[in-house]
């Protein structure tokens, strides 16, 4: 037997007892007659002590030549401490060593093994393995089990069915690229590995499972952020004989339930917002509610001047900023800097002190009196005390740009407090949305999903005002599942392929599978998926999900502990017939 108890399981009522333990040396101290060490393992640390009175000579010997992450096995007498460390759950007691293996060498760590550690992300990442002995690390792994054990046994237990579905498949569009394998048996063919289970969990309502979930990874070759990673997980769903209500119900009860099991949070109703609404009040479908700054749109009460930056533009908006009347003028140049980054690109902004005394003092004093700047302080929410920043331009882009100034400012104020949870429902999605690089309409969600009733028709004459069944969870500004009703029949499929600018033949290739088990007693369905990894980070406080994946890849897309991707040899791509021309 290795080991009869853990590192952290001993207490005083051990004393007295022999036992055996196991684990990595996190620490020494050596007095010469008398050495510690600290003894780790996932369940904590427990304090071994070597006494040139007590301890036979050779172990007190071997103790010398212990080094930091060596593994050992030692077996003594559990001793009360001399002084107490109240810190730690076993701070009472210590072992008093009376055999000592070295079950193996460790040569000395590229960082330390501590909680804060030395070691930089990148040398983390490459010997992530000693990254995981950490405790912040191990910490987010196990948090995120919980997450996962809730989530499975939330849904097995309202009559879900977890089935797997292939990796190696036909491309599923969710508006990436895909990844591709070459296949041996089939010269000059490739599968794709999903983008999400999409399909197969519609052909899965086809075939009658009627309640499906999976917890599954999918792929996708699209840019890094902190919260995209090119493998990630989803908790897959789908239902049959549903409407959204029923999706929204159901599913708002498994985050509900997430909410308070795993970090004691208790809402009653999600609030819902349409994406219009979402738009006009934050300037983002992915609103983060946790405090306000709500939008005001100044058009009514700002173009009525002779300021031509704001006359031209087709949208003049503003958010009012608690307590920012005292920003010095260094500190608004900083703000105006901060919009003007390439990254948000804004022209300007114009600002508004609102004063304690009620009156205004504007960067647009010359053309803006006291009697617009209060209607324009009306139009934000803003109070006394309060600064109003205001952008102006075209309608998406102006919304894009003072949604980027509002989270940064309520970072800066600490408004996005990480222990505090604002769910809610963007809903009511547009179907499709215009793409300016291919001039394209492209589905917004993805081309499963449906149009709201009697909406088809609106498609040939003005499709961008569509809307869908199409609804997005968002939680701290983050979106952390989406999905709709889907099509359920061939006609209205074959219909949409269309609109999206698929040939009849393109979309017989790609979907026919689908459109042809539409013909086969489809039942009306819907579901969605949330982003295991988004949503285990948000629930731990934090935005980013590379520290709650065990083994990710970097911004580059490279593991580069095990370096990957690499090359392969020759060989390998003759047998797979093909050539790399670079
Ligand atoms: P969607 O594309 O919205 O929907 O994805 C669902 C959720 O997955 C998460 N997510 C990601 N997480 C980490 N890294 C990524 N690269 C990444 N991409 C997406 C997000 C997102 O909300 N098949 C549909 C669902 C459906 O219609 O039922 C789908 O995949 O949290």
């Amino acid at each position: 037997m290795y080991r009869t108890h853990n590192n952290g399981a001993l207490r005083a009522e051990h004393i007295n007892e022999t036992v055996t333990l196991a684990g990595w040396v996190q620490k020494t101290r050596d007095k010469g007659f008398m050495i510690w060490v600290d003894l780790r393992d996932r369940y904590g640390i427990t304090q071994l002590i070597f006494d040139e009175e007590r301890t036979p000579k050779d172990v007190m010997d071997l103790a010398k030549t212990l080094g930091r992450e060596f593994v050992i096995q030692v077996t003594g007498k559990v001793i009360e401490r001399e002084s107490k460390n109240p810190k730690m759950p076993t701070g009472d007691v210590e072992l008093l060593v009376e055999q000592l293996e070295i079950l193996n060498q460790a040569k000395t760590p590229p960082f330390t093994i501590e909680d804060a550690t030395d070691g930089g992300e990148d040398l983390r990442m490459k010997y992530r393995y000693l990254d995981i002995r950490r405790n912040p690390v191990k910490e987010k792994l196990i948090f995120r089990h919980k997450v996962s054990i809730a989530v499975r046994n939330y849904l097995s237990d309202k009559g879900f069915i977890e089935v797997e579905t292939p990796y190696l498949i036909k491309s599923t569009p969710e508006g990436a690229r895909d990844f591709v394998v070459p296949s041996r048996m089939n010269e000059g063919q490739f599968y794709a590995l999903p983008q999400s289970p999409q399909t197969f969990k519609q052909l899965l309502m086809v075939g009658g499972m009627d309640k499906y979930f999976q917890i599954v990874k999918c792929f996708r070759d699209e840019d890094l952020r902190a919260d995209r990673q090119p493998e990630f997980t989803q908790i897959d769903c789908e239902m049959a004989f549903v409407e959204q209500e029923d999706i929204l119900n159901v599913f708002e009860g498994l985050t509900k339930h997430l909410l308070k099991e795993v970090v004691g949070f208790e809402i009653e109703n999600f609030p819902r917002m349409t994406y219009d609404e979402a738009m006009a009040k934050y300037g983002n479908d992915k609103p983060d509610i946790r405090f306000g700054m709500e939008f005001g749109e100044l058009n009514a009460v700002a173009q009525h001047k002779e300021f031509k930056v704001f006359n031209d533009a087709e949208l003049v908006v503003g958010i009012a900023v608690p307590g920012g009347a005292s920003y010095t003028r260094k500190e608004i140049d900083k703000l105006i800097d901060w919009v003007k980054r390439p990254q948000v690109g804004a022209l300007g902004m114009v600002y508004v002190k609102c004063n304690e005394d009620g009156s205004y003092k504007s960067s647009v004093d010359k053309f803006y009196d006291q009697e617009d700047l209060a209607k324009w302080a009306e139009a934000t929410g803003a109070q006394p005390g309060d600064l109003i920043c205001v952008l102006s331009g075209e309608a998406f882009k102006t919304r894009t740009q003072l949604s980027a100034l509002r989270m940064e400012l309520a970072t800066q104020l600490g408004l996005r407090k990480s222990d505090e949870f604002a769910p809610l429902w963007v809903v009511d999605f547009p179907l499709l949305e215009w793409d300016e690089e291919t001039e394209r309409y492209h589905a917004m969600h993805h081309p499963f999903t449906s149009p709201k009733p009697g909406q088809m028709e609106l498609l040939d004459t003005n499709p961008g005002d569509v809307k869908a069944n199409a609804y997005d969870l968002v939680l701290n500004g983050n979106e952390i599942g989406g999905g709709s009703i889907r099509i359920h029949d061939k006609e209205t499929q074959s219909k949409m392929f269309d609109y999206l600018g698929f040939t009849k033949e393109e979309a017989q290739a790609q979907f026919g599978f689908l459109m042809d088990a539409f013909q086969y007693g489809a039942p009306p369905h819907g579901g969605l998926a949330f982003g295991l990894d988004r949503l285990v980070a948000i629930l731990g406080g934090q935005e980013t999900i590379r520290d709650f994946i065990a083994f990710p890849k970097n911004n580059a897309g490279r593991d580069v502990m095990i370096d990957a991707p690499a090359k392969i040899d020759e060989e390998q791509l003759k047998e797979l017939n093909l050539k790399i021309t670079l």
